[in-house]
């Protein structure tokens, strides 16, 4: 099988990135991890990767002092002499500019922590909490120039509960995002997916049946016993 070169890309903890490693330690998954970039040298996962026996490489941007350009210039480098064709952004904190994302156009794929449109940038679940809405989630979506915009290729959805903090609220979304980048990273790197009229179809997928609603109504109370 002709599996296709892909780079993840991350600036810290990679917990994604661990995902998406074990996802391709399968031989039969349609994209083999060429690289792991970290655009800071102190990543937690660098190490996932170098544990793995990825190769991965530290573009700093501090050396290029906000010159985004040559930033880019660099990074694009490092993927063209590993082979890339698709570019995986998992916790990357840079944001692109509009000549590398219409470089890597449909090849160029980014997860991340809400369902979007709803609370794009950060602090996302802090916002979600905020707004007190009652179903929060993920999304793996291809990458366009507005931040946070471009078709989406799957979303995972969990209820908030009213006892949530950030942190629990992160985890139990963190967990989905886990689950879902490995399918719609293999979705892309295997070209089932198409673009039609601003809308991913990704085929060769199974939607789920049923719905998530939170919150549910309150169960009946048992029949209370006759004394009579
Ligand atoms: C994730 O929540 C991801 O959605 C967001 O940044 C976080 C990265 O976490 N883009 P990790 O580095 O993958 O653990």
């Amino acid at each position: 099988m002709n599996r296709r070169p892909t780079a993840i890309l991350i600036s810290g903890r990679g917990s994604n990135l661990a995902a998406l490693l074990a996802a391709a330690a399968d031989p039969s998954y349609p994209a083999r991890i060429a690289l792991v970039l970290s655009n800071r040298p102190d990543a937690a996962g660098l190490d996932r990767a170098r544990t793995a026996g990825v190769p991965a490489a530290v573009v700093d941007h501090r050396t290029f002092r906000g010159d985004r350009a040559a930033f880019e210039a660099a990074v694009n480098e490092r993927l063209d002499a590993a082979g890339v064709e698709i570019v995986a952004l998992a916790g990357f904190l840079r944001v692109l500019t509009e000549g590398f994302v219409a470089r890597w156009q449909d090849r160029l794929v980014n997860i991340h922590p809400s369902l979007l449109p709803a609370f794009k940038g950060l602090d996302t679940h802090a916002r979600a909490l905020a707004a007190g809405v009652k179903i929060h989630g993920c999304t793996v979506h291809l990458v366009r120039a507005g931040v946070d915009e471009g078709p989406i290729l799957a979303q995972a959805a969990v209820p908030v509960l009213d006892e949530d903090t950030e942190a629990t609220l992160a985890a139990r979304v963190l967990e989905q995002e886990h689950r879902i980048y490995p399918p719609a990273l293999a979705a892309l790197a295997a070209g089932r997916v198409r673009i039609a009229g601003g809308r991913a179809i990704v085929t060769g997928a199974a939607a789920p049946a049923g719905a998530l609603a939170n919150p549910l109504p309150a169960p009946a109370a048992p029949p209370t016993p006759s004394t009579g």
